[in-house]
């Protein structure tokens, strides 16, 4: 007879099993998604299954009530002392004595993490490289010496397949007292070696350990610092948080960090020091917004652009500020935090970095890559991350290619007369009537429009005019004729508006006054649309490089990535021929893709490795040796453009 036939839902997957198989044995086998973190010993409770019974038409096959062995005292047990609900079984100590169909719930499920991305939601397999795992060590024996650490290796071993586990210090002093305190089961927090690292203890406790171990998903921007913390079991975020860099004290944009570095000894030292610092104070109010340990946090993945990540790793970035740009190392780097001297995680918590694509492409634009998954694409997809500096990738499952393109700081509100950073107060949304010239305009914070019955009361008082807020004045004035394509705003009489004000020998067009109440004057003025047209001009012309790299004349979709790009609207970045012309609906926003790939980083060791194999692949175009990029952003500098047409902006 033959052995009976196991069937495992909703995965369909089957096979023959000798009668007595456990059942998690048997999901093992077949590669079925059920979970474990006792390795088995009924104690943790995750590999709870549903037996099935009667006729399974689908299948063909008809089950008895006892197609599973009776409860044996370890489920008594746990049944006893924990509950379960009627009808599940512990799949490891349930076993196989017949034909049987086998129901997997989803709590039962190695844990899947859904992770928003631009236009979909993924689904990320939770492998993380921090996992904590229940071994039961051999006891002592006089006639076969061997130490406790030694019997937990070999331990390790046989129960997980682990091998040669390292452990430091720290953790050798508690081995002997946790393994005598949980008799003989100790948990531990495993980590399991980047590359050819060996595995590592970071943490262990005596017997089961059912508490949580976290992560920290940061992306290190050169404004701010955002930071998801995660469990690390099942990938949750629990808290999302950021703080503002420091580093702005040294100089507003990456360039200028650099140049202090340049001109002042010890500045790059300065500049770690208070990002350091910040990071630590990010992770304790983080941890306490989510009411957990900040010693609970065992993995960090940062991503950062290349002269955070320098500064952050403690390297002076005075190479990044010249021709050729030399990165001190481009390849993802797997440190313990003590080696960048954070203090509040920890001790034993290690770090993540992602590679840098080049010298001006970061580990910030190898997360969007690994959020956005440009190389998986079968359309031919432009993905602009929009900050001080540009980072462009532009590919499909063909070919992926990356540049970088220096648009300054005017997209976040600097060098602009009236700008700010996106902060309560701040306009952000322009409207101007075509007919009249006359704005209405929303500030962050309140709901209303600022012709909306109540707006003075609701919005408080209006403090200047953030990045999204002007590229959407800049467009707005060039859709209702203030502005020519030459960028040059028209006179009172030309325009027709009295707003259009004399500004020397040029002209500012007032876009709230609030001065009679000693308020400010909010303007756009002459010098703000050229910061406007370099900053575009320079994003434009990066994008255009790559489309003749790649030999296209259009684009079939447009990601805006970063959080700026969340708020930029396509229909106004289009006007100002930010980015080249494509259907409207083509252009989505993707939020804050590097930190969605931080997150994907830290749930999954497969995807640190893919995102290692991409960047490989990816082909580098460097702008500032490019001469056909000047020609662009000469081009590029008309709104929207000088020779480019937008046929998708007239339809
Ligand atoms: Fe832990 Fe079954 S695997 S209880």
């Amino acid at each position: 007879m033959s052995d009976p036939l196991v069937i495992f839902t909703p995965s369909g997957k089957r096979g023959r099993f000798p009668v007595g198989t456990p059942v998690l044995t048997a999901a093992r086998q077949l590669g079925v998604d059920l979970d474990s973190v006792c390795g088995g010993r009924g104690i943790c409770s995750k590999c709870q299954v549903q037996p099935g019974f009667g006729e399974f038409a689908k299948h063909g096959v008809t089950v008895a009530r006892d197609a599973l062995s009776d409860w044996n005292a370890v489920e008594e047990r746990y049944r006893a002392k924990r509950g379960m609900i009627d009808g599940r079984r512990l799949g490891c100590q349930a076993q196989i004595l017949s034909d049987v169909v086998i129901d997997v719930p989803p709590e039962s499920q190695v844990h899947k993490q859904v992770i928003r991305k631009s236009a979909a939601e993924r689904e990320i397999a939770m492998d993380p490289a921090t996992r904590t795992l229940l071994v039961e060590v051999a006891e002592p024996d006089m006639h076969e010496p061997s130490g406790d650490f030694e019997r937990l290796q070999t331990a390790l071993r046989e129960q997980w397949g682990v091998e040669r586990v390292e452990a430091d210090l720290s953790i050798l002093r508690r081995l002997q007292p946790a393994l005598r305190k949980g008799g003989w089961k100790v948990t531990v927090a495993l980590h399991r070696g980047n590359h050819d690292a060996a595995p590592r203890i970071l943490d262990l406790w005596p017997g089961f350990f059912e508490g949580a171990i976290h992560g920290l998903a940061i992306d290190l921007g050169s404004t701010t610092i955002a930071a998801h913390l995660c469990d690390l079991r099942d990938g949750r975020v629990l808290a999302s948080s950021g703080l503002m860099n420091p580093q702005i004290r040294f100089g507003e944009d990456l360039m200028s960090r650099v140049s202090y570095a340049m001109m002042n000894p010890g500045g790059d030292v300065e500049m770690t020091r208070a990002v350091r610092e910040a990071i630590d104070r990010l992770a304790q109010e983080i941890a306490a917004e989510a009411g957990v340990d900040p010693a609970s946090i065992y993995e960090l993945v940062f991503v950062c652009n290349p002269v955070m990540h320098h500064l952050l790793l403690g390297i002076d970035p005075v190479e990044l500020g010249q021709a050729p740009f030399a990165l001190a190392t481009g390849s993802s780097l797997s440190l313990g935090a003590r080696d960048l001297e954070l203090s509040a995680v920890n001790p034993a918590a290690q770090v993540y970095v992602l590679p840098c694509i080049a010298g001006h492409v970061g580990a910030d634009c190898a997360a969007v890559a690994l959020a956005e998954e440009p190389q998986t694409s079968k359309d031919m997809v432009l993905i602009v991350d929009v900050g001080t500096n540009a980072e462009i990738l532009l590919g499909n499952e063909a070919r992926v290619l990356a540049c970088s393109s220096p648009t300054g700081p005017a997209f976040e509100g600097a060098q602009i007369s009236s700008g700010q950073r996106a902060a309560p107060g701040a306009i952000e949304r322009v409207e101007i009537d075509p007919a009249t010239r006359e704005p209405r305009f929303r500030v962050i914070g309140c709901e209303l429009w600022s012709d909306d019955p109540g707006f003075a009361e609701a919005a408080g008082p209006i403090t200047g005019i953030c990045g999204s807020g002007i590229i959407e004045a800049v467009a707005e004035m060039r859709m209702a004729g203030l502005l020519d394509a030459r960028g040059l705003i028209g006179s009172a009489e030309q325009t027709g508006s009295p707003r259009c004000e004399p500004d020397g020998r040029t002209h500012s067009y007032l876009l709230h006054d609030a001065s009679a109440a000693g308020g400010p004057r909010i303007l756009v003025t002459q010098g703000d649309i050229r910061a406007i047209q370099l900053a575009k001009s320079a994003l434009y012309a990066g994008a255009q490089l790559l489309m003749d790299e790649i030999g296209i004349e259009k684009v079939d979709r447009v990601v805006l990535a970063g959080a700026f790009g969340a708020h930029i609207s396509p229909r106004h970045a289009m006007v100002l021929g930010m980015i080249p012309d494509v259907p409207l609906e083509k252009v989505v926003s993707a939020g804050n893709a590097a930190g969605t790939g931080a997150r994907i980083a830290l749930a999954s060791v497969a995807a640190r490795d893919a995102i290692e194999a991409l960047v490989h692949r990816i082909h580098k175009v460097e702008t500032a040796i490019e001469p056909r990029f000047q020609e662009h952003f000469v081009a590029a500098n008309a709104i929207p453009h000088a020779t480019a047409p937008f046929p998708c902006l007239r339809a």
